[in-house]
């Protein structure tokens, strides 16, 4: 067992253990194969948060694709989304007639997506999708369905395999909620 209690100690909790984020993504990377059989699709990664997860999960899909990555930036250094969206690096080639599906971490408030769901829409694709880890859908302040989702979950700061705070906790292979004491009174 590799140990992580150095960031593990200042979680509330642990949401989803990498047992079950493995089975889950094994699940999804099911479903969109047969989805996209015959369609080699583009996969794109919203960086940063999407990393661990889209490298995971095309490694799950046993069909013919492409990857490329878009970075955003809307969050800075604090836990509440601005609604300001910045495309901090484009995609690499055009997706004009492709089928594309994007992988992002979570989806809070839907901005960040409902953005780069436009953006990407103006590119002329011939179809466009969105397979998210997480939902936090009591967040919502747009109207944003993600086609797959891996997690529902309720309204806890979270962070691991990806997700951060303040660029921290990406690289735990599981999901925890924040400790309150790690974020307040800043
Ligand atoms: C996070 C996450 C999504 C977005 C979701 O990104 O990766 O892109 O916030 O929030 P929303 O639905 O309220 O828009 P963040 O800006 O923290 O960047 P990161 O991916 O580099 O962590």
């Amino acid at each position: 067992m590799v140990d992580f209690s150095a960031m593990e100690k200042d979680l509330s909790s642990i949401l989803f253990n990498e047992k079950q984020i493995e089975t889950r993504v094994r699940e999804l990377g099911e479903l969109i194969s047969r989805d996209y059989s015959g369609k080699n699709p583009v996969v794109i990664g919203i960086l940063k948060g999407s990393l661990i997860f889209m490298s995971d999960l095309i490694r799950r899909l046993t069909i013919p694709l492409n990857i490329d990555y878009v970075a955003v930036s809307s969050y800075g250094r604090s836990t509440d989304s601005s609604g300001v969206v910045r495309i901090v690096k484009d995609l690499d080639e055009p997706i004009e007639g492709r089928h594309v599906l994007v992988v992002e971490d979570i989806v809070d408030t839907g901005l960040t997506l409902r953005y780069l769901l436009d953006n990407l829409q103006s590119r002329r694709p011939l179809s466009v999708a969105v397979c998210v880890l997480l939902d936090k859908p009591s967040r919502r302040k747009v109207d944003i369905k993600p086609d797959y989702c891996g997690f529902e979950i309720p309204d806890e700061f979270v962070v691991g395999y990806g997700l951060d705070y303040a660029e921290n906790y990406r690289n735990m292979p599981f999901i925890g909620i924040l400790d309150r004491s790690v974020y307040e009174g800043k």
